[in-house]
């Protein structure tokens, strides 16, 4: 058999057991559906390299990209995941579209659905809730690219894809998400995903950067980095969110790397050969040494960049094959 549409993975056995029309959140995903999604994404990962490729899926759909806030990782990973599948993509330049004259949300959606009729929008806003928003007006999937602080579900998903290519399994590991977790949708959405799939899960921050509350049960809290990484498989740092922080929650970018900024020092408190990763873009000397962020072993990076290409593809798959 050779890869077409007809015989994706995906099978129709599994598409019935993915409840969702939509990509929102972890939240409402079951593990079994959190399973689906990395298992073709796997599947994806494995070809990704073969130029010849090229499955057909999405052939003659329309994926629209609605980016209100900066990307380098995700918008172009979408873009090229619909790609390879076959779609058209349309990436609306949101610092030059009509927004900025004032237009509303829901105006610049009727507007590029009527001229557009995508089978898909992709969608990143400031807003917490703009993509659950979006999906009651349209007739297409969406799928989630991080609102606010709230939820960054295709992150999290790579994140889980690349622990599980390189250490074969997520439930029963130890991992630290460390840094600015009280502002960061890539930490709330890892929370969920890894606790449902088995992982115990640990959070290390100031205090200043620990939310109230956590999305999930289950994790454990430290304010100190050698308690909370000793006896860690895994280290996630976080970017420092400083467009929704509040000025002065962290005294100087120098101080927070001495007591929370990942070095070899603080990395030999977790076990021996942890891996290191962050969603990206990086702050070095801030967040992550320079020695630490490019490791070659132990770094997984560029590991996590690279996977979003098949995640998205998987993601895609899942909720349009069905409407080509
Ligand atoms: N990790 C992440 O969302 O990166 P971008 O902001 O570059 O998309």
């Amino acid at each position: 058999m050779t890869d077409t549409a007809q015989n994706s993975p995906f099978t129709k056995v599994n598409r019935k057991a993915f409840k969702h029309s939509h990509l929102i959140g972890i939240e409402t995903l079951s593990a079994d559906e959190i399973n689906i999604i990395l298992d073709l994404a796997d599947y994806y990962a494995d070809r990704l390299d073969d130029r010849n490729f090229k499955p057909g899926i999405l052939d003659n759909q329309i994926v629209l990209t609605l980016f209100f806030e900066n990307s380098t990782r995700t918008r172009t990973s979408f873009e090229m995941a619909a790609k390879r599948l076959g779609a058209d993509v349309v990436n609306l330049d949101m610092a030059t579209s009509s927004t900025s004259k004032g237009e509303s949300l829901l105006d610049t959606i009727q507007t590029m659905e009527s001229m557009l009729r995508p089978d898909a929008i992709v969608v990143r806003h400031s807003e917490y809730g703009a993509p659950q928003f979006i999906s009651t007006i349209v007739k297409c999937p969406v799928i989630n690219a991080g609102d606010s602080w709230h939820e960054h579900p295709t992150q999290a998903l790579l994140d889980a894809l690349t622990i599980r290519r390189r250490l074969g399994k997520i439930e029963g590991l130890n991992i630290a998400i460390c840094g600015d977790i009280a502002h960061s949708r890539v930490a709330a959405s890892n929370m969920m995903l890894l606790t449902k799939l088995g992982a115990h899960v640990r959070i290390i921050a100031p205090s200043a950067l620990m939310p109230e509350k956590f999305p999930v049960g289950g994790i454990e809290s430290f304010d100190n980095m050698q308690e909370g990484l000793e006896g860690c498989d895994i280290v996630m740092m976080l970017r420092n969110q400083l467009e929704r922080m509040q000025a002065g929650l962290i005294s100087s970018e120098q101080e927070f790397f001495e007591e929370y900024g990942l070095t070899k020092e603080k990395l030999s408190y977790a076990k021996d050969n942890a891996l290191v990763m962050h969603p990206g873009p990086i702050n070095r000397g801030v967040e992550i040494a320079d020695d630490i962020a490019d490791h070659k072993e132990r770094s997984l990076i560029l590991e996590q960049v690279r996977n979003g290409v098949p995640t998205r593809m998987a993601i895609m798959d899942i909720l349009m094959k069905e409407r080509a």
